[in-house]
């Protein structure tokens, strides 16, 4: 769900320098050697002062901002596009983030390239990024302010780290930046700094706030708010003879003739353990998530050979998990933050480092149990709507029933997980339970009667067990860890499916910190399956990297990296991977009632109430037994939309303020849009191999229209409350006026989105082989495949009515029956028939025969 107040919204909703003229100035020069790497820059410093008016257009910055510049003799003569540059920013409160602007003749924010940078938290290490704002007219008219938004640059510009240090207040990056002063995104017209024209502009600007997602490169960030300005570089005065010298420097590269200290390095390499080379494994799980975990039980209690791969680190204490508060309140105690219910909000107060992924765009828990890790525990049984309106034969509710009896009887849930079997902090609930009950909405207890989802509203179920987090590590995970036909390998990424035609033959793994596996993980020969659960970004990039998925995308890795490793493009298989991309529409409203009280969450993270940690340590009873930030009451009502389709809306009450109001006496009451939902988007990956949401999906009228009646129905049922103030929505707009105020673009996605993204290996009878829109199959095998299975949010049709977890679950213990009652591949003699359209039997060939293709719809082992 989501649970962050952060504003979406970035920098550069406003132009921060509109000039178009030559940059001015407002630095004050010098000249500096940095003593680590005695690289002599040109520098720009900008004064250390308090903040003027909001901060976007203060001159002075808390904490000073410092650009250091060095270039090559020749630059003077020869356009040069190359620098070594040095960063000082600020962050202040130990938060932040600094933009440096690569101008020409002028250093206006549109289209010029920026490198955003900030530490991510983990020691000495920056996270940096390339961005810019796309201007949709002349370069050299850029005066059109409505859209500025930064968005991923995909120009040719690469950053090398020389040094880089991190101090409370302070961080340094000595870097070199290659083609910096060229700018080339392929969408935009190319153009120069020219630094033969002896000077050229440059700009900043800082924040003090930190990006959502400080380990991710291309994380969301709120707009600048400790400063900015522009600058010229005079490049008689950066030039320096020793530039070759110090263009070679690479990280791990001692300073030359240095005295002090020698750099910190922020690319050490990895070291793993070899991956075995005698063993193979008839089951191979990528990820270790909401799904991974309980099909790699389901796929082990038979006694073949499971191997459980996840990238991240341990999160749960009983796995190994160490993350604690600095504090020292957990200390001693076998729980880490993801045991305990009340600190799941840590994910967006400081806790994302070593955690979410960092090769998504979006937030995700990248640690062992994936979003079941990190989230707030919310656990739905389906509606048995979501199975019978988006899944095809085979999925419906009644297909369904033995998973979900099978997934409920071991992780039943609760919603009185106090152990006392008390619910706390309830001013929330109260207040808006007295509208509710006049309106006469109906107040049940969800999991009991999953189908009534229409006015209905209910206390939270979690999936918690003994006031813990609970969930499939403490359940799944445990029984398979029993066996010893399973192994679970964590600190390690599967780089791609390695193919022989639409067989999996192998993987490759490298680890992620050091002790992961390195190398080569075998499949049974001929029998041996994969099953990839890396989540609805993780799954699409492992098949774009391993030859699946649409052309475009897979030009893309063949340009990457991945060059040299990639399958040959002969054997590509073209399905619509990334392109049914969904998740739960989310408009935040916000009302006010004096009867409502904050409890400190983020607070709890380090100093938690005496008596409610005492509790909590010795009993399990009390707040932190709930989730953060107070949640409930859910609320639900099913609305018929101007197409005629009925979308089922879900309302996440909490008690927290958002849309900058503060906490208090405010509740933020999120609306879901569900199932019947017709918007969808599309993920893709770049040539980083990182994947991004490059079309939101959310945004089609009828949505929408949808959405502007539930809004207008739930003022209605709460103005009933005495006392009650509507805050978002004011009283004077309507909810489809309101909606017009939200914007619904990539910039604004951090608060449309619900962190529940779905949908990009789309299970159905229509093979995209075929021109269809599906992924997988009906056995979720991935069409023209015959050993290559997706078991994870990716293969949902459409939107369940709820957070889906639960229903991600059940799905996993309904595949492993369906994969399971699969015919085993065989090895087939010569003459066999081993491919062609519509062929889904195994593609094998018997040594030394392989498969051939003889037509478009017949290959055979030859
Ligand atoms: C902050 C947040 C709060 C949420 N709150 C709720 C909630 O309260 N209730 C609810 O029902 N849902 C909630 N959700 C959504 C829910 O957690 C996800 O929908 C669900 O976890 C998705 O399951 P999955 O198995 O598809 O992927 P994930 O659970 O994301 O698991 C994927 C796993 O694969 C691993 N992986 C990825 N790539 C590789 C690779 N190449 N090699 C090895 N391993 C890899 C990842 O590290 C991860 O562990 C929340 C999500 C977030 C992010
Ligand atoms: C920019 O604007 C000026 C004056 O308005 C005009 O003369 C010039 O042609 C414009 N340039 C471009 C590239 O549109
Ligand atoms: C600015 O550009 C946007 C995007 O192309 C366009 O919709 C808008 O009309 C433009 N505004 C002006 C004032 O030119
Ligand atoms: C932190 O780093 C900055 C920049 O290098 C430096 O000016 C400052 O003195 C450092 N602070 C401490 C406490 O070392
Ligand atoms: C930690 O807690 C788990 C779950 O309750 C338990 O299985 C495990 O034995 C405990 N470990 C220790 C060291 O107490
Ligand atoms: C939901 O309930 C309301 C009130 O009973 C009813 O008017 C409406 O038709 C129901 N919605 C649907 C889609 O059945
Ligand atoms: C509403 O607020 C007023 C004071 O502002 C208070 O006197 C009154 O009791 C409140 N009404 C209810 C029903 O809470
Ligand atoms: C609606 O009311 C708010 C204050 O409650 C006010 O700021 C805003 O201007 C009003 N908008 C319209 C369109 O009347």
């Amino acid at each position: 769900m989501k649970l962050s107040s952060f504003a979406g919204r970035v920098f550069g909703s406003v132009l921060y320098v509109a000039s178009t003229a030559l940059a001015q100035d407002f630095a004050t020069h010098g000249m500096y050697t940095e003593p680590n790497t005695r690289i002599t820059f040109y520098t720009s410093y900008q004064q250390d002062g308090p903040i003027t008016g909001g901060g976007e257009f203060s001159m002075t910055s808390v904490g000073g901002f410092t650009f250091g510049m060095a270039l090559p003799p020749s630059a003077a003569t020869t356009d040069y596009y190359d620098y070594i540059g040095l960063v000082i920013g600020s962050t202040p409160n130990k938060k932040g983030w600094t933009g440096v602007l690569h101008g020409d003749q002028g250093a206006g924010m549109p289209n010029h390239l920026m490198i955003l940078a900030w530490p991510t938290g983990n020691g000495n290490e920056i996270a940096t990024s390339f961005r810019y704002s796309p201007c949709f007219c002349a370069k050299t008219n850029c005066t059109n302010s409505s859209y500025q938004l930064p968005v991923i640059y995909q120009g040719s510009a690469k950053l090398t780290k020389i040094y880089t240090n991190v101090n409370d207040t302070h961080w340094t990056m000595v870097y070199k930046c290659s083609r910096c002063l060229i700018f080339d995104d392929p969408s935009q017209s190319e153009f120069n700094a020219s630094t033969s024209a002896g000077q050229f502009g440059a700009g900043w600007a800082q924040s003090v706030t930190s990006p959502v997602n400080p380990p991710d490169p291309n994380s969301d960030f709120s707009q600048h708010d400790n400063g900015q300005g522009s600058y010229r570089i005079i490049v008689s005065s950066a030039t320096q003879e020793s530039y070759s010298k110090w263009e070679s420097m690479t990280a791990t590269a001692a300073p030359p003739s240095s005295t002090t200290t020698p750099p910190t390095t922020t690319t050490l390499p990895v070291s793993g353990v070899p991956v075995p080379t005698q063993t193979s494994y008839d089951y191979v799980v990528i990820g270790g998530g909401a799904a991974g975990i309980p099909i790699a039980d389901k796929l082990s209690e038979s006694g073949k050979s499971v191997l459980l791969i996840e990238k991240g680190v341990a999160s749960s204490a009983r796995w190994g998990g160490t993350y604690r508060p600095e504090s020292g309140w957990l200390d001693g105690h076998n729980l880490t933050w993801f045991d305990i219910p009340g600190e799941c909000n840590r994910i967006w107060n400081g806790g994302s480092a070593g955690v979410a992924c960092t090769d998504t765009d979006q937030m995700a828990g990248c640690v062992l149990g994936g979003g079941a890790a990190v989230n707030a525990g919310l656990w739905w049984k389906a509606n048995p709507s979501d199975w019978d309106y988006n899944f095809p034969a085979g999925w419906k509710a009644r297909d369904m029933q033995g998973a979900t009896d099978r997934v409920f009887s071991r992780i039943p849930g609760t919603d009185h997980p106090s152990l006392d079997g008390k619910l706390y902090v309830q001013s929330g609930f109260d207040t808006l339970r007295t509208g509710l009950e006049k309106a006469k909405w109906k107040s049940v207890t969800a999991n009991n009667v999953p189908g009534e989802k229409n006015r209905t509203y209910a206390h939270t179920p979690y999936m918690s067990a003994n006031g813990e987090r609970g969930g499939p590590m403490a359940t799944y995970l445990v029984t398979a860890s029993k066996r010893k036909n399973f192994q679970l390998w964590l600190n390690t990424s599967v780089e791609r499916i390695n193919r022989v035609g639409g067989h999996a033959v192998n993987l490759d793994v490298s680890p992620t910190i050091n002790g992961g596996r390195v190398g080569t993980v075998k499949l049974t020969p001929v029998t041996g399956r994969v099953i990839l659960a890396a989540g609805a970004f993780g799954t699409p990039k492992l098949l774009f990297r391993s030859g699946i998925g649409p052309k475009d995308m897979l030009d893309v890795v063949a340009s990457s990296s991945d060059s040299k490793v990639m399958i040959n493009s002969a054997s590509w298989i073209n399905l619509p991977v990334g392109q049914g991309l969904n998740d739960h529409l989310n408009t935040d409203t916000v009302i006010s009632h004096p009867n409502v009280s904050y409890y400190d969450w983020v607070e709890a993270w380090n100093t938690p109430i005496e008596q409610d940690k005492v509790n909590y340590l010795t009993k399990r009873i009390g707040p932190l037994t709930q989730a953060a930030p107070n949640i409930g009451p859910m609320m639900w009502e099913e609305i018929k939309g101007p197409d005629g389709i009925v979308r089922q809306f879900q309302w996440t009450s909490r008690v927290e303020g958002s849309m900058g109001e503060p906490n208090g006496n405010t509740m933020t009451l999120s609306l879901y849009l569900g199932r019947g939902s017709v918007s969808r988007g599309r993920t893709s990956i770049n040539k980083g191999l990182n994947m991004l949401v490059s079309t939101i999906p959310y945004g089609d009228p009828n949505d929408l229209a949808a959405a502007a009646a539930a809004i207008d129905s739930m003022v209605k049922t709460l103005n009933t409350i005495p006392n009650i103030t509507w805050v978002h929505p004011t009283a004077n707009l309507t909810g489809a006026e309101y909606l017009k105020t939200l914007p619904l673009d990539y910039a604004n996605v951090g608060s449309r989105r619900s962190n529940h993204w779905m949908g990009t290996a789309k299970l159905g009878t229509d093979s995209g082989l075929k021109g269809g829109t599906s992924v997988v199959d009906t056995n979720t095998k991935v069409y023209g495949t015959d050993n290559i299975f997706v078991v994870d949010a990716s293969i949902w049709p459409g939107m369940p009515s709820t957070n889906p977890s639960g229903l991600i679950v059940v799905a996993a213990e309904h595949a492993a029956e369906l994969i399971q009652r699969l015919p085993l591949n065989t090895a087939l003699p010569k003459g066999a028939k081993c491919g062609g359209a519509d062929y889904g039997g195994s593609q094998v060939c018997r040594d030394p025969f392989v498969c051939k293709v003889v037509s478009k719809s017949l290959s055979t082992c030859a």
